[in-house]
């Protein structure tokens, strides 16, 4: 019998939450740094990721912004992308759906086309190198306006079909889902999937207008909606996901020990979760490392590791034939690993 931990390891997976600028290891950013002669406030990576302790989700964000503030050419771009492409693919991630924050880019002076082509043309390669397919979900940093939004979605018009969504990220305390009801809006009317980060840090309402004003189509952690048990029916009865992310919310406080994640109360309700790694270089792993922690710490079953799998492609935003493919494959998998 395979012990989990090794199941984990080889069962094929889409990961759905993962922001690309916080899959910027220290040892990449310092060597970017120095490749575009930027100085760098902390004398060795070690010293870097010893900062990397977090109170809230706002101590994150502020070490967050200032890691990406290194990447300044396309080549910066595919450089990053690529080496996370290379980690999921050794993890046995199949599908990536992956978040990007252009105005965290643009806003000190780096040209939306330099994101976008170094993001894609990496996309690109790993289809072809690694075998695994990878989409793009643009960001709105919600600490901003809604105009600085709008403005970021016409500017990156001329290359809609490198994305496939819109997002919400960022500081979530404050800044309600509300706020950005127009841009959401023409971003649905061009044929743009939307997500939104809610009930991470922010209360059950913020889901509640997350479904209701920007009609998301999937939750990006969601954790809060719990301490509402209408909400809860809801995203059960509309089979809504929720892309969770355990080591996250560990390292950022959302929870304060691992066996008290809600992942299990969360599959208790019949909600759609899926398991996902946020920002991996930041908060101690990749997305196995996700599924192992939340796994060992909660006693998931082997059958339940295989749902969470699944909800994952099931959530993705693939046709359905690439789906019934996908989970063919899990399958096929769970019947060789004995
Ligand atoms: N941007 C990157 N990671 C984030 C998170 N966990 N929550 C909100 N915004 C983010
Ligand atoms: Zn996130």
């Amino acid at each position: 019998m395979t012990d989990l931990t090794t199941f984990i390891a080889g069962l094929p997976k889409a990961e759905l939450h993962v922001h690309i600028e916080g899959s910027f290891e220290p040892e990449l950013m310092y060597a970017l740094a120095q490749r575009n002669r930027i100085a760098f406030r902390y004398a060795s990576v070690d010293e870097l990721r010893a900062a990397y302790r977090f109170g809230n989700l706002q101590d994150f964000l502020d070490l967050y912004y200032q890691g990406m503030g290194v990447l300044r050419t396309e080549q910066d771009f595919y450089d990053l992308a690529m080496a996370y492409l290379r980690r999921a693919a050794g993890q046995a991630v199949r599908h990536a759906e992956i978040f990007f924050d252009p105005q965290g880019h643009t806003d000190r002076g780096v040209a939306f086309k330099t994101v976008i082509d170094g993001l894609w043309h990496a996309l690109e390669d790993a289809r072809r190198e690694l075998g695994l397919s990878a989409s793009l979900i643009l960001c709105f940093l919600r600490h901003l306006d809604e105009e600085s939004a709008l403005k970021t979605l016409e500017e990156a018009l001329p290359w809609r079909d490198r994305f496939i969504g819109v997002g919400l990220d960022s500081s979530e305390k404050g800044h309600p889902p509300a706020k950005f009801q127009r841009v959401f809006a023409k971003a649905r009317s061009l044929g743009l999937h939307a997500v939104a980060h809610a009930g991470e840090e922010g209360p059950p309402e913020y889901v509640w207008e997350a479904l209701d004003l920007l009609k998301v189509e999937r939750i990006d952690h969601g954790n809060r909606a719990l301490e509402d048990a209408g909400l809860t029916a809801r995203l059960a009865a509309e089979r809504m996901p929720l892309t969770v992310c355990p080591l996250s919310n560990l390292k950022l406080c959302v929870v304060h020990d691992m066996k008290d994640h809600p992942l299990r109360r969360m599959l208790q309700a019949g909600l759609m979760a899926t398991l996902n790694s946020d920002d991996p270089a930041y908060f101690g792993g990749y997305v196995n490392e996700n599924y192992i922690a939340v796994q060992q710490a909660l006693g998931l079953s082997r059958d339940e590791v295989v749902t969470l799998a699944g909800n994952g492609f099931r959530a993705a935003f693939l046709d359905d034939a690439a789906k019934q493919r996908h989970l063919a494959a899990l399958e096929r998998y769970c019947a060789t690993a004995v």
